[in-house]
């Protein structure tokens, strides 16, 4: 905050925890009022009619009840790209306007992707256990699977699948996809069916927006076509995919693996793949890097001054 700069007057609800680069300019420079976790409705009760903007991350989010509850709520500013769990057509309905922090991790979340891939390709987590167990020493580890020449196929070709698009051509892959409707001003073939996707693919990336159309639509049909010598990488959202079904075919090595940054229940992880080397878990740490998680502070930041300031936002979700 500049000096003898005023906290502004507007009344801002946080929901949920902020990183703690975030929490400092928010509370020096905002009224802000933490939901509680509990007597939420206790606290409504006497501060509801205050509230003008919330403020959530991707983890969090704000619910259909949470919105209805502030009248005079104008805007929804979200930390992270991801607006999965903030109620937009209640938003829509109710005139409030939501912003997120896109752009910024677009490259983190692709360089994970595409880390995840050569790592359940060439087993680098699972050759690290092997060597720090002493099992060198016994012989030598598993052959893995080359990446070059080999057909990627991404689900979703935003600004993130085509961030993993471009890195993936310089491996010498050769790169397709599926999403509702053919990307303009792109030369990658497009597929009308996603089960059609994963069976010409090696490799299927999961990098699409998660909502109440992409839910679970990586189905055991989907897993199936991709075949016993077929990867699945997720850094979009775990909902994206049957993960029971998963499971049953990494279980069953109907796949031949599976490199994952994002689960259905987080933080919980399917007890059954914990124990599997072909598979390769990440705690949801896409953007997870210090540069990116300050540019996604900056932005979200911007965001609500601006709002604050002059009622408009910098990266309205549409
Ligand atoms: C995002 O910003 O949506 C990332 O997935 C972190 O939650």
């Amino acid at each position: 905050m500049q000096p003898n700069a005023q906290k502004t007057t507007a009344t801002v609800l946080q929901v949920g925890p902020m990183p703690p680069f975030v929490e400092g300019p928010l509370h020096e420079e905002f009224n802000v009022l933490r939901l509680p976790d509990a007597e939420v409705e206790k606290f409504l009760a006497t501060n509801s009619g205050q509230v003008g903007v919330v403020v959530t991350t991707s983890v969090t989010g704000v619910d259909a009840h949470l919105m209805r509850a502030l009248p005079e709520l104008r805007a929804i500013v979200n930390f992270g790209v991801g607006f999965d769990k903030i109620d937009v057509h209640t938003a829509d309905e109710l005139g409030v306007v939501v912003s997120n922090t896109p752009d910024v991790l677009t490259d983190c979340v692709a360089d994970m992707a595409v880390g995840l891939l050569i790592d359940v390709a060439r087993g680098i987590s699972a050759s690290d256990r092997f060597v720090r167990r002493g099992d060198w020493l016994q012989g030598s580890y598993p052959l893995g699977t080359r990446v070059s020449g080999k057909r990627v196929g991404i689900l979703g070709l935003g600004r993130i699948g085509l961030a993993i698009a471009a890195r993936l051509e310089a491996f010498g892959t050769t790169v397709a996809y599926h999403g509702r409707r053919r990307v303009a001003d792109v030369t990658y073939p497009w597929h009308e069916s996603l089960t059609d996707l994963a069976e010409n693919s090696d490799f299927l990336i999961v990098a699409v927006a998660s909502n109440s159309a992409t839910a679970g639509i990586v189905s055991a049909e989907v897993l199936e076509a991709l075949g016993p010598k077929g990867y699945l990488i997720n850094i979009s959202r775990g909902a994206v995919v049957d993960e029971a079904a998963l499971v049953d075919a990494l279980v069953q090595q109907r796949i031949a693996g599976a490199g994952l940054d994002v689960f259905a229940h987080e933080p919980y992880v399917p007890q059954e793949l914990l124990n599997l080397d072909n598979v390769v878990l990440a705690p949801h740490t896409g953007s997870a890097t210090a540069e990116t998680r300050q540019d996604m502070a900056d932005l979200f930041l911007t965001n609500l001054r601006q709002f604050v300031n002059e009622g408009t936002l910098s990266t309205p979700i549409s």
